[in-house]
């Protein structure tokens, strides 16, 4: 009881100090409510306030500048919010591939006479999926692989299934150099699909865990023919993949998209070598002037343009036309 009491009255003495001293403090009950945050001690629950406070420091002079019109995309809350960057580096577990591996894969082409569309958005003709949430098991990459599989399936049956990303952190595993929540790449994903087939996500739901693989061989709805990617640092020939062929799986530098929430992004700090985060190009377009690429993401739909982000074009931002690749089914 006493025990109790002691809790309480340092609860209320915190929540007064806080309440008193800044302006970040309906914000931050709000995230904690939002995204269900129970810290474990009030040391803990202080520092996390303290990070949140300079990220919402860092929000507000990057929004006063887009404000301006200094800036093109506007930054927000996110789930991520209580992390440092450091932190948030951490849970992007993207490995990319070495480029040997690659090479041995058949590479995307163009036919000589074919027109590439000036715009396109996968979603407006049904190609993609709702939005996944990855929660915090760094998956990204089979998130990435079902979405362009999702395309493929449905430009190849005009049937949109969604894809199971546990069948393949449970069962892609080790010998294909995959990690399950703890991180993965593109091509040996699609390998395991192309030898052993996918199910699908109602079949085999996401459980944000590493669990043990429980394939059913009699519910395998697709194999993959073969996989292909497209040349590296060759943005062209991206664009000409997104627009002939469908939704493309690629891998990004995510670092600096921790608080993205509209609008075009772009920034300095991105990496065009540091890829950490694999994600699913679903279009391109243009709005005055700006050329970008329309992203999906497995964050959930609250982050970003729900669930999506739109990144500059043109200049491989945050190494998006690097590790580009597809399934042939
Ligand atoms: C490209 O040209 C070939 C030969 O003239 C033709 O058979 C084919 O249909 C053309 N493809 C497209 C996409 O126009
Ligand atoms: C596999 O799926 C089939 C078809 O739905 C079902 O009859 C069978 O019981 C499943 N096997 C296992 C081991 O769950």
């Amino acid at each position: 009881m006493q025990c109790l009491v002691v809790f309480l009255v340092s609860i209320l003495a915190l929540t007064l100090v806080q309440a008193g001293t800044n302006k970040y403090h309906q914000q931050w009950l709000q995230f904690k409510k939002e995204h269900m945050r129970f810290y474990r001690s009030l040391d803990d629950e202080s520092r996390r306030y303290d990070i949140f406070q300079e990220n919402l420091q860092k929000i507000d002079e990057h929004n006063g500048l887009y404000d301006k019109g200094l800036k093109t995309f506007k930054m927000g809350i996110t789930q991520f919010a209580d992390l440092t960057s450091e932190e948030f580096k951490d849970f992007l577990t993207f490995k990319p591939s070495s480029g040997v591996e690659r090479k041995a894969r058949t590479l995307f082409q163009v036919s000589g006479n074919a027109s590439v569309p000036k715009s396109i958005d996968w979603r407006k003709k049904g190609a993609v999926t709702n939005v996944k949430d990855q929660g915090i098991c760094g998956a990204c990459w089979a998130f990435s692989v079902t979405g362009s599989l999702e395309g493929a399936y449905y430009l190849k049956h005009k049937k949109l299934v969604s894809f199971s990303e546990q069948q393949l952190i449970d069962c892609a595993t080790e010998k294909y150099g995959l990690f399950g929540c703890n991180g993965g790449e593109l091509d040996p994903a699609f390998q395991y699909i192309k030898e052993n087939g996918a199910e699908t996500e109602s079949n085999y739901p996401f459980e944000m865990n590493d669990d043990q693989c429980h394939q059913n061989n009699s519910l395998i709805v697709t194999k993959i023919k073969s996989i292909v990617d497209v040349e590296s640092k060759n943005e062209d020939a991206l664009v000409a993949a997104v627009g002939l062929v469908g939704p493309i799986s690629v891998a990004i530098d995510a670092e600096p998209i921790q608080f993205y929430r509209s609008g075009i992004f772009q920034s300095e700090s991105c990496s065009q070598v540091e890829l950490n985060h694999a994600v699913l190009a679903v279009g391109y377009g243009s709005k005055n002037g700006q050329d970008y690429w329309i992203i999906k993401n497995s964050w959930g739909t609250e982050f970003g343009e729900n669930g999506y982000i739109l990144m500059k074009r043109g200049v491989n931002q945050c190494g998006i036309a690097l590790q580009p690749s597809y399934p042939v089914l």
